[in-house]
């Protein structure tokens, strides 16, 4: 017997993709249920070939609902969640409301998949940033070969991040600076089109953002917080797919080479790196797939022991659906989930 489902946020960018993956998944579910605010009450969004006409999430009872993907907001989340979990139904969460809760697993499959046991405390579990899922797919089996010390990250974020608002903005303003009209800027605090930014999520006491601190801190709650991370999070005209620069420095010695080939072997992971033109990925190759794809890895010889890299990965699945689902089969697999 299958199980129950809800995708609550199921009109937005990564609520579509969560049915997407559900369905290309052939995730064990009996029947899946589309949420979203009253003013999407009756839409309909897409289910493999059928189509759920969408339900408002604040009046749905959840008894009997096993899981619910929220990607609807923080603010949504944290009205919401814990009385989902309260009736029994898991919540997998996208938003940041409960990342950085010690009674909170914050979880990547590939990574710290045996965090899972501590979901029950509360029967919520939460989803990383996006920024940080790929990041960590692909730091982990760095670090178990030769332990990382220190990353210097400069995300190039695409505007889907920001949601359907931020992909909006960027076709309307690049289609007015062909028709010659005036640029708007609502979403994002200066013109995206033909531009980047250097500002994501808000301004913090020191001077970093938000989305920037949410990448160490979030490192360190998955992977390791001995780790030392610092970032630059930068928001580039792109519509779908999250590359980093990244810089590493390790305890012990690891080549270029040794890294190509332990991250061709990595769950997750799929390395992309010919020294010749093309011979690597970019934002808009890896829009609609799965997987984290490694190029340029190069020794930095201005460091011991230090390895620079890009990461590219599509930030609607590694970085936010397909990580819930992989969350939500973790549990299937586990037997942690029985169909109530
Ligand atoms: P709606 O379309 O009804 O506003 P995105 O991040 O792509 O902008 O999507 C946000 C998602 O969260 C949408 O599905 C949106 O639904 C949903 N959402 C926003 N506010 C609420 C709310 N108060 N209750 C339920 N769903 C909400």
């Amino acid at each position: 017997m299958g199980f129950k489902i809800a995708v609550a946020g199921a009109t937005g960018n990564v609520g579509r993709e969560m049915l997407n993956i559900l369905a290309e998944r052939d995730f064990p579910a009996d029947e899946v249920i589309a949420l979203a605010s009253s003013r999407s009450l009756n839409t309909e969004v897409s289910f493999g070939d059928k189509t759920l006409k969408v339900k408002n999430l604040e009046n749905y009872d959840f008894a009997g609902t096993d899981i619910c993907l929220m990607s609807a907001g923080g603010a949504v989340s944290l009205k919401y969640s814990p009385a989902i979990g309260k009736q029994g139904c898991v919540v997998i969460d996208n938003s940041s409301a409960w990342r950085y809760d010690s009674e909170v697993p914050l979880i990547v499959p590939e990574v710290n998949p045996e965090a899972i046991a501590g979901y029950k405390k509360k029967n919520i579990i939460a989803n990383p940033n996006c920024s940080t899922a790929q990041l960590v797919v692909a730091l982990k089996p760095l670090h178990d070969f030769a332990k990382i010390k220190r990353v210097v990250v400069s995300t190039y974020q695409s505007v889907s991040g920001a949601g359907k608002d931020g992909m909006d903005e960027l076709f309307n303003q690049t289609r007015a600076v062909f028709v010659a009209d005036p640029i708007e800027s609502k979403k994002f605090t200066k013109r995206i089109a033909f531009n980047v930014i250097p500002h994501i999520d808000s301004f913090m006491e020191d001077g970093y953002t938000k989305e920037e601190w949410k990448v160490l801190a979030e490192t360190k709650k998955i992977l390791d917080p001995a780790i030392r991370v610092t970032c630059t999070a930068v928001r580039v005209p792109v519509f779908i797919g999250h590359a980093e620069s990244v810089n590493i420095e390790f305890e012990r010695e690891i080549t270029a080479e040794e890294a190509r080939n332990i991250l061709r072997d990595a769950p997750g992971c799929q390395v992309i790196d010919k020294h010749e033109n093309g011979g690597y990925i970019t934002p808009y190759e890896c829009a609609g797939e799965d997987a984290t794809f490694i190029s340029r890895i190069r020794e930095d010889a201005t460091v011991e022991n230090g390895l620079n890299m890009w990461v590219v990965s599509d930030n609607l699945r590694k970085g936010a659906a397909l990580n819930a689902i992989q969350i939500a089969e973790l549990m299937v697999n586990r037997g942690l989930l029985k169909s109530r």
